[in-house]
């Protein structure tokens, strides 16, 4: 089975990300723009890589800004970089900065670049708040009014109905369901109780904690100056380092309140935040002289019924990605899976180790067992946060630094998104 690139090797060279604060706080004044901005200005920086050898940039953001819907070319414009700079940007919701990294990485495999940035970010304070449709068609019809009379004939049209707005949901378009209730119906169906989504959202909290106070994670981030007083903020806003499984089992239920066992606690937080990596093909770093932290080995992505266990896919992308690279999961060293709730989480897993799941995606043999000692060993999204846009590209940095200092050899990395989709990468280090 060849690996990825067909012999060009893709290196994974360096990653940046600001600050992940929680919606409505520190980056409150911040757009998505200057969040991938602010992320790529460092990576550059840190890099030290002359912006005119950088052939494209991608990025993903999920709720899409109406004014400047290509977020990958407003990032681009960066003095950094030539205005010839190729930029685009993609969209596969949470997985949509691993979309990009992907693109940008078949992109080098191709041959086409040689240099690449790729990543995301969201902005979920500064979401886009629209009119109704009874609203717009006033405004519409208001502005191709000739007379003064007529605008206010049209005007008294409106009715109280069409001044509520409309607000982006975080629910299926094709269902309805909200991923939190997603979550909880993945709780009920795979037996996932109160409790071990809490005590999995505590351990997140704590890892995160320890990670931020040694430095491992803060290491991945540009302290940011933020607006109006401009105080730094060097670290993510939303670990609690002093919460306990008491105060989370305490949390009412968010979003099914009768039945529910998803909480504000064992949810991943609405987040702004922004992060990118640097891609290299294997040739052009050794000839820059950079040392790559990684190299992507292989790569899936799946997707199941929306109506099913809409975070579930993961667990079908998982075994094809170990496939290609001619793996299996015991040998991974280290387990990066996005947190977007406990119970997804713990589902994947469930659902790794499950011979059902295994035969869904065409193979006789559950996947595995993930080693709960090699899982998301610096916390995750519950704890770190997660700016849909942005997630991947902070997921796929934490890996390959972490599996640096472990002197590891594989990582996997995996993402749920909405739609029903997920998402495996697979690192080496060589
Ligand atoms: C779950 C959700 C609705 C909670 O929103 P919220 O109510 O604004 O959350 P808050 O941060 O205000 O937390 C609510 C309460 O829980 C408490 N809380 C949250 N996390 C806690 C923790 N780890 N430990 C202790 N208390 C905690 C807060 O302190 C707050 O308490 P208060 O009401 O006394 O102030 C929101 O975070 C959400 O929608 N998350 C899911 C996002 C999603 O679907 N993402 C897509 C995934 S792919």
């Amino acid at each position: 089975m060849p690996t990825f690139g067909n012999g060009r090797r893709v290196a994974i060279v360096a990653g940046v990300r600001t600050p992940f604060a929680r919606a409505g706080s520190a980056l409150k004044d911040l757009t998505a723009i200057d969040l991938g901005r602010a992320a790529v200005a460092e990576l550059m920086q840190r890099s030290d890589l002359d912006g005119a050898l950088v052939d494209l940039l991608v990025f993903g953001t999920v709720v899409q800004s109406v004014v400047a819907p290509n977020i990958a070319r407003e990032v681009s414009l960066l003095p950094h970089f030539p205005k010839t700079l190729q930029a685009y940007t993609v969209g596969r919701a949470c997985a949509s900065a691993n979309q990009a990294i992907t693109d940008a990485a078949d992109q080098i495999a191709l041959g086409h670049a040689h240099i690449a940035l790729a990543g995301g970010a969201e902005s979920l304070t500064q979401v886009p708040i629209l009119h109704s449709r009874g609203m717009r068609d006033v405004l519409v019809a208001a502005s191709k009014a000739k007379s003064m009379s007529q605008r206010l004939a049209i005007f008294a049209k409106l009715r109280p109905k069409d001044f509520i707005p409309i607000t982006p949901a975080i629910a299926e378009p094709s269902t309805g369901e909200t991923m939190g209730q997603s979550a909880d119906k993945m709780a009920k169906l795979n037996g996932i109780s109160r409790e071990t989504q809490d005590r999995y959202a505590l351990a997140s909290h704590q890892k995160a904690a320890a990670g931020t106070a040694d430095g491992r994670l803060t290491a991945e981030i540009v302290a940011i100056a933020t607006p109006p007083a401009f105080e730094m903020l060097a670290s993510d806003n939303g670990i609690r380092r002093d919460t306990t499984y008491e105060a989370l089992a305490a949390l009412k239920p968010a979003f099914d309140r009768q039945y529910g066992s998803v909480t504000a606690g064992n949810a991943s937080p609405l987040t702004d935040g922004g992060a990118v990596v640097l891609l290299m093909s294997e040739e052009r770093a050794l000839a820059l002289g950079y040392t790559p932290l990684a190299f992507i080995k292989s790569y899936a992505y799946a997707a199941v019924d929306p109506c099913e266990q809409l975070l579930q896919a993961p667990v079908l992308a998982v075994p094809v990605a170990l496939q290609r690279a001619g793996l299996t999961l015991p040998d991974i060293d280290l387990v990066e899976m996005h947190e977007a709730f406990a119970a997804q989480v713990l589902s994947n897993i469930q659902g790794l180790a499950s011979k059902s799941w295994a035969a869904r995606a065409g193979f006789s043999d559950a996947t595995g067992d993930v080693d709960l000692t090699r899982l998301n060993v610096m916390g995750g999204s519950l704890s770190i946060g997660h700016p849909f846009g942005a997630t991947g590209a902070r997921v796929l940095t934490t890996l390959c630094n972490e599996l640096a200092r472990r002197d590891g050899k594989f990582g996997l990395l995996t993402v749920c998104a909405a739609g029903g989709m997920g998402h495996a990468m697979i690192v080496e280090r060589t």
